[in-house]
């Protein structure tokens, strides 16, 4: 099926639209801003594309709820066999993070607030900058490497282990976890495989029972120590809420950054004027941060439970429908952003994206997530002389998946500075 611009043959699971959704989009914020799926659902499932839709669906958190319904989406109530693994492994699943509403959404944000804050990052920040020279030392000169594996993966997996206190030897299987919930989450992949998925969530919940004990029996100043001993007005959290927060904590700590991470750096190989800029004009690396986040946003979606009949852009929605807030799309907004494809340094609006959320759920990691791009993109200028693709640029490739913007790998080839090309 053919994609971009025509509403009637328009497929938001097929692969062509998933592996470069921007056209697609387009045409939905100029067609049918608030979109039915024409598809099977237990409830009725609309996309939403515009960015001020987006906005007043955010804003509305009395109308529009983060706990998500079964539909097109597996997560929350979940369909008999996959709850079935859960009951099996003796595991109730409850929402806390990012699925709940106001007020008790923001009991739960104050506790992982209290590692996510800008001052506990502005602390953490030369141990980022720690292991962003480390995984730059490894990456070879001149020779081909595929940049997800080397930086963009363990970058954020060993930050969020530190903060969270996971040791990092457990980090292969915390990815696997993160990688896993896509394929359990993610409507485009079918249900057997969905149940597959299930059962590594399990075992991640396994995990994270061991870890909360530990840290319950003997308190560090990590952020299980604060989730296995938080209360909430004096009651302390039920461990299917514990459990729900580390859930929550590990896949948005790594997934969405690593996404960031290699889209900057596919756009820097693609640049070189961006490259050159950036140089020789360093204080520009925040505004190039706030464009790539804008037109490669990580977090593609995410769903919201309509809670009484209601209307967004004129289009009625009933009371138990799902709407999507496509943020991605929102970024890419060209009533908002002219040129939006463009990435555009000296952007007034450049902060206004919304690929970190906004209002009440807007996202709590993203101090972080701006500290290790900082970090690695400003390193990165330091110690390279040049990066390149090591293949063209079309053979680059975004996973087809529905929720996140993920580059499944990235060959570059980095030329790294001698001590002659520094004095030059
Ligand atoms: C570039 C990286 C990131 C992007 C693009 C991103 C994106 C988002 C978005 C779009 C939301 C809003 C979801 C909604 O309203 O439904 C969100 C919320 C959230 N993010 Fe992030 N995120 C990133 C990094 C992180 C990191 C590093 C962490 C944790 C360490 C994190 C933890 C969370 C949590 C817990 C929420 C829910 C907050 C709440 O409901 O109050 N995120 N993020």
């Amino acid at each position: 099926m053919t994609q971009g611009n025509d509403l009637a043959s328009f497929n938001p699971f097929s692969p062509d639209h998933l592996s470069a959704p921007g056209p697609g989009w387009a045409m939905l914020r100029q067609e049918a801003p608030v979109y039915q799926l024409p598809i099977p659902s237990p409830a009725p499932v609309f996309l939403a594309t515009r960015k001020r839709d987006i906005e007043a669906i955010a804003r509305s958190t009395d109308i529009f709820s983060n706990t998500p319904i079964p539909t097109v989406w597996r997560w929350g109530e979940f369909e008999p066999a996959i709850a079935e693994v859960f009951a099996e492994a003796g595991y109730k699943v409850v929402q806390t993070l990012q699925a709940t509403d106001p007020p008790v959404s923001l009991a739960y944000r104050q506790i992982a607030e209290q590692a996510l804050n800008r001052r506990k990052i502005i602390a953490l920040q030369p141990e980022i900058d720690r292991i962003v020279d480390r995984l730059m030392a490894a990456i070879p000169d001149r020779e081909a490497v595929n940049f997800v594996d080397a930086f963009a993966v363990p970058l954020p997996l060993e930050a969020i282990c530190l903060i969270l206190g996971m040791p990092y030897a457990d980090a292969a299987f915390l990815k696997f976890y993160s990688d896993e919930f896509t394929h359990l989450v993610d409507p485009v992949h079918p249900l057997p495989r969905a149940i597959e998925a299930t059962r590594t969530i399990v075992k991640g919940y396994r995990y994270f029972v061991d870890i909360l004990d530990r840290y319950r029996r003997d308190p560090q100043d990590n952020l299980v120590s604060a989730i296995a001993t938080a209360s909430i007005n004096g009651q302390p959290l039920s461990i299917e809420e514990q459990l729900s927060m580390c859930h929550v904590l590990v896949i948005a700590g790594n997934e969405t950054t690593r996404n960031a991470l290699s889209s900057a750096m596919f756009v820097l190989a693609t640049r070189p004027d961006l490259w050159a800029r950036l140089q020789s004009e360093r204080a520009k690396i925040p505004d190039f941060i706030e464009e790539v986040l804008r037109v490669h946003a990580p977090a593609i979606t995410t769903p919201r439970t309509v809670l009484q009949d209601t209307e967004i852009g004129g289009i009625a929605l009933p009371r138990g429908a799902t709407i999507f807030a496509m943020w991605a799309s929102g970024g890419q907004d060209e009533e908002s952003f002219p040129e939006p494809q463009t990435i555009d340094l000296d952007r007034k609006n450049k902060r206004s994206h919304i690929s970190f959320g906004m209002g009440v759920h807007h996202c709590v990691g993203s101090f972080l997530a701006r500290a290790e791009l900082q970090s690695a993109i400003s390193r990165w200028l330091d110690d390279f002389e040049a990066v390149e693709l090591a293949v063209p640029p079309d053979a680059v490739r975004y996973d087809p998946v529905f929720a996140f913007h993920a580059l499944s790998d990235l060959p570059i080839r980095i030329t790294r500075r001698t001590s002659q090309s520094r004095a030059a």
